[in-house]
C-alpha cells in the first residue's frame, strides 16, 4: 500500500536533469505536496559509497556485471531506506534516475542481456515501479557538449560517443515500451520550455493531488 507518488527523471549526459528537478521542486513547493528529492546511484550513506566507488577512476577496470551487482545493491539500501518508507508515509519521491537507466546504460550501452537486468530488478524491487518517468531527450553532441562545460569526465562519463548513442537508443527504447508511464520531453529546448513541457505531462497527476 503506498499514497506518495514516484517521480523518475532520466537522459544522458547534459540533458539538463538538475535544471528539471530544481524547476520540479518549485511546481511542487507551488502545489503544498509534501516530496523529497533523491538520486541514484545513491540516496543513503552506503550507496553514496557505492556511488564513489562506480563513478571514481580506478586502475583495475570494473567488469560490467560486477558494475551492474553495484548498481543493484545501491539501489536495494536505497529502495529499502528512502524511497519505500516515503512512499508508504504519503510523500512524493523524485529520483534523479532509476531502473531505466539501468537499462539503458548496462543494458543498451554495456551490451548486458535484458534477461539480467529483469531478474535483478524482480528481486530488488518487484512490487515498487515509476508512477511516472520523464525522459530528457537530447541528441548526445549536444548533451556532452553541455557536460563537458561542467566539470572533468568521471569513469561513465569518459565512454565514448557511440556508448551515449546507444544509451539514448535504449531509453526510447524503455519509453516506447511503456508509453503511459513515460513522458518524452524535447530537453533540446531552452529550460524554460523544457519546464513547460514537463509541467503538461504532470498536470493530470497534479490535478489529482488538488482534487
Ligand atoms: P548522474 O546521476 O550524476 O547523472 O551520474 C550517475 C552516472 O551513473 C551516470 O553516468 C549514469 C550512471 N548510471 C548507470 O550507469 N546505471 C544506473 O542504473 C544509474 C542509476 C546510473
Amino acid at each position: 500500500m503506498r499514497d506518495g507518488k514516484f517521480i523518475t527523471i532520466e537522459g544522458i549526459e547534459g540533458a539538463g536533469k538538475s535544471t528539471a528537478i530544481q524547476g520540479l521542486q518549485t511546481l511542487f513547493d507551488h502545489h503544498d505536496i509534501n516530496y523529497i528529492t533523491t538520486r541514484e546511484p545513491g540516496g543513503t550513506q552506503v550507496a553514496e559509497a557505492i556511488r564513489n566507488l562506480l563513478l571514481q577512476h580506478h586502475h583495475e577496470c570494473i567488469d560490467p556485471i560486477t558494475e551492474l551487482l553495484l548498481i543493484f545493491a545501491a539501489r536495494r539500501q536505497h529502495v529499502q531506506n528512502v524511497i519505500m518508507p516515503a512512499l508508504q508515509q504519503g510523500t512524493w519521491v523524485l529520483c534523479d534516475r532509476f531502473t531505466d537507466a539501468t537499462y539503458a546504460y548496462q543494458g543498451s550501452g554495456r551490451g548486458l542481456p535484458r534477461t539480467i537486468i529483469d531478474q535483478l530488478k524482480q528481486m530488488v524491487h518487484c512490487m515498487l515501479h515509476p508512477d511516472l518517468t520523464l525522459l530528457l531527450d537530447v541528441d548526445v553532441a549536444t548533451g556532452l557538449n553541455r557536460a563537458g562545460k561542467r566539470s572533468a569526465p568521471d569513469r561513465i562519463e569518459q565512454q565514448a560517443d557511440h556508448f551515449f548513442e546507444r544509451v539514448r537508443q535504449g531509453y526510447l527504447q524503455c519509453a516506447a515500451s511503456e508509453p503511459d508511464h513515460f513522458g518524452i520531453i524535447n530537453a533540446t529546448e531552452s529550460p524554460q520550455q523544457v519546464m513547460i513541457q514537463i509541467k503538461t505531462v504532470l498536470q493530470p497527476m497534479l490535478d489529482l493531488h488538488c482534487a
